[in-house]
């Protein structure tokens, strides 16, 4: 029924997200989700929300959700936006601050040439260097540029100097750094925010908060850069977080312990599994993310994938030039990973 649809609709290619299989015994490594649940505190904050606050809309700017990021990430609350996820955090600031020529590396996350098409910016990708790290050097755009730090799929971080020599080679145009996967290893460039008049940091509760399923991003900047995402919220909806969310996500940026500790976890299970799959002959990137991109020489990824969703063991494939060998696997509980391994070692027999 394309008659229906409108030119812009039309001519879209959506972004495809993971699978989300349902039922039990599934071992779900495919959407870098965290393994552990959300903190006590956080919980609690869920279990004794009010409903009856329901009936007004929520504070447009995040409210209490606000003063909690301000707070955990060391800024004022004039440096902050709150929004429903870092995916619409990151639209609006794809629509606040680009038109044209923009950059972003070929690897990378794939919503960034989804969002640039849907506004009609044009783009340049800045190829990946061989081992799979950005080239900091060439990370030029006359209209801004998107880089995710840690990466994905591949989970490199770039080093402070390498996000900084980006900001300084493109003083006037907006650089993103998209951090959704910092707090599992990469150093976060919150700390040049006072610094750097054209930095917008994004973060996600998604993974590190383990909680993807409430939905709520954050956007860090000078004030000028909150105006302009402040201005496209308003033009699209003026509520994005809504009052639940701004309750439940405030607790879990309050409660650092809990969440520092699983990120602890996560990376002490990510370095073990990285080290075994070496050992059974896989070539991994060293990742600083919360999952590993990694390729088994002379085995089909597509085949091995098959043959974990056999086994109820669910990871990502990317059918991309230079990545269509490797596999993105999560990085679930230790648990998790010996049943992953068990399975691989299976199909190598
Ligand atoms: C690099 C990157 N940025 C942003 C996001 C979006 O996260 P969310 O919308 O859940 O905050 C993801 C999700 O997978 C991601 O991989």
């Amino acid at each position: 029924m394309q008659r229906y649809l409108s030119r812009k609709a039309r001519g879209i290619t959506p972004y495809k997200a993971g699978e989300q299989p349902q039922g039990s015994g599934i071992i779900k490594l495919n959407t870098n989700e965290n393994p552990y649940p959300p903190s006590p505190a956080t919980l609690d904050a869920l279990e004794r929300f009010d409903g009856a606050r329901l009936r007004l809309y929520p504070p447009p700017d995040g409210g209490e959700l606000r003063a909690a990021a301000a707070q955990a990430f060391g800024l004022p609350e004039s440096h902050v936006f709150c929004g429903n996820g870092s995916d619409e955090v990151l639209g609006f600031a794809f629509s606040a601050f680009f038109d044209d020529d923009i950059v972003f590396p070929d690897i990378t996350y794939s919503f960034y040439p989804v969002w640039a098409a849907y506004y009609g910016i044009s783009y340049t990708t800045v190829p990946l260097c061989d081992d799979f790290t950005v080239p900091a050097d060439r990370m030029v755009g006359k209209g801004g540029v998107v880089i995710a730090n840690p990466n994905a799929p591949t989970g490199i971080a770039l080093p402070l100097s390498g996000i900084e020599q980006i900001l300084r080679l493109n003083p006037d145009r907006v650089v993103i750094v998209d951090e959704a996967y910092a707090a599992f290893g990469a150093q976060s460039a919150v700390p040049l925010i006072p610094r750097y008049s054209n930095l917008l940091v994004t973060k996600t509760l998604s993974k590190s908060h383990a909680l993807a399923g409430l939905r709520v991003g954050i956007a860090l900047g000078q004030p000028h850069l909150v105006d302009g995402l402040e201005r496209i919220r308003d033009s699209f909806n003026s509520y994005p977080v809504d009052m639940l969310a701004q309750h439940v996500g405030a607790a879990a940026l309050l409660d650092a312990d809990y969440y520092d500790a699983i990120a602890r976890r996560i990376i002490s299970t990510r370095e073990n599994t990285a080290h075994a799959l070496a050992m059974l002959g896989f070539s991994v990137l060293p990742s600083s993310a919360n999952f590993l991109f990694a390729t088994l020489p002379g085995v089909s990824a597509p085949q091995l994938k098959a043959h974990l969703e056999k086994n109820h063991i669910y990871v990502r494939h990317f059918n991309q030039p230079r990545i269509k060998d490797y596999l993105r696997i999560t990085i679930g509980t230790d648990e998790q990973m010996a049943e992953l391994l068990r399975c691989i070692r299976e199909y190598k027999a």
